[in-house]
């Protein structure tokens, strides 16, 4: 009898601990004997066979990788297989369905089963690919924390902690320049960054997407400080953060990508200026919040889900994506979640805690 094939990929932006949940989920699916086959950059082994070859995952490819950050399968998030761009010879870009070449490669290679690690672009994706006859399992993976149904993504709590200290350490410049100073971290549609590291890190003002801004309470709160004697004021702001009926600040799009954001620190810090008289300055934290070692909380949580996805097809319990509810494993139907995202609810313990410590939310 053949041996079962496993196969497992990653999509979509990267996050710290994707390394260790494949190897988890490799050294579970070896220990139950099967076969265990990484797909490169996304789908890509299947949509861009040329460049892109399966990768044999065994236990010399995954030694020592629980530490390391980024993903050894490569990611896309220019992927999706049912809106490829292809470039013509005329430069021209069209999105194009090859969603047929990654059910056939799959098949040709002889695999039963998918562990998909991502966020909401990846399980929109995996949605498709299961009605399409794929048996998948999904992980959830983003820093952005968006993915509802689960406690925490993997690579969100390191995320955090990297914009924490990148936030206490602009505080200490901004305290010794007697400055504003503003720092993006990401999160497109939902502010958990923003929120958690700001917060942590005693941000006198903390914009998030569910928030729209207005200057008002921002220059009260810098008025206010400086009453106090408190010569600086420091703002974190979530890239995907908007003025009260502005729109997001955006740098562009390429075919077949989300738009790219950014601009919004910049924006923030020049009018802050320009109200308050005060020196300003600008910093966007950008990548360096995906980069680098998983935190301990991440490995852990990495290194369970990736068992638990093999779990879930050692039972052929397909279509489901494990979670972390109340601290416990649990399975969701990848149906109920693609498409929906969680955002920091208005009315939690965080945000009333922001509040009552007089921070201001731009509202
Ligand atoms: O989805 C995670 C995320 O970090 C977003 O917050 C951000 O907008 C996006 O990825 C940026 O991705 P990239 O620059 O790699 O396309």
């Amino acid at each position: 009898m053949n041996k079962f094939k496993l196969a497992i990929n990653t999509g979509g932006g990267d996050a710290p601990g994707l390394n260790a949940a494949i190897r988890a989920s490799t050294l579970a699916g070896i220990g139950r004997g099967w076969d265990v086959w990484g797909i490169s950059h996304g789908y890509g082994s299947f949509t861009d066979p040329n460049t892109r070859q399966l990768i044999q995952l065994d236990r010399d490819r995954v030694r020592g990788i629980t530490l390391l950050g980024g993903t050894i399968l490569g990611t896309a998030n220019r992927g999706n297989p049912f809106e490829m761009p292809i470039k013509h010879d005329d430069g021209s870009v069209t999105l194009e369905d090859y969603s047929d070449f990654v059910v056939d490669g799959f098949k040709k290679a002889g695999l039963d089963a998918l562990i998909a690690m991502g966020g909401d672009g990846s399980m929109a994706i995996a949605n498709k690919l299961i009605q399409k006859g794929i048996p998948i399992v999904g992980i959830p993976k983003t820093i952005d924390n968006d993915l509802p149904g689960t406690d925490a993504t993997l690579g969100f709590d390191t995320a955090v902690n990297i914009a924490t200290e990148a936030i206490d350490r602009i505080s200490t410049t901004a305290e010794a320049h007697e400055r504003i100073m503003v720092v993006e971290v990401m999160g497109r549609y939902a502010g958990w960054i923003a929120m958690h590291a700001g917060l942590s890190a005693t941000a006198d003002i903390i914009l998030l997407p569910e928030i729209p801004f207005s200057f008002e309470s921002m220059v009260r709160k810098v008025e206010e400080r400086e009453s106090q004697g408190r010569h600086f004021a420091i703002v974190v702001v979530a890239e995907g953060a908007k003025q009260k009926e502005g729109s997001v600040f955006t740098k562009g799009k390429v075919e077949g990508q989300s738009e790219q954001l950014g601009g919004v620190a910049e924006y923030v810090s020049k009018q802050l200026s320009d109200r308050t008289g005060k020196e300003s300055r600008h910093i966007v934290l950008g990548h360096l919040q995906r980069g680098g070692s998983p935190s301990t909380l991440d490995r852990l949580i990495s290194l369970r889900l990736g068992a638990a996805a093999v779990r879930a097809v050692g039972d052929g319990d397909f279509g489901k994506i494990v979670m972390i509810q109340d601290g416990d494993i649990v399975r969701v139907p990848i149906n109920d979640i693609a498409g929906k995202m969680k955002c920091v609810p208005l009315d939690s313990d965080t945000v009333l805690t922001a509040r009552e410590l007089g921070i201001s939310l731009g509202d």
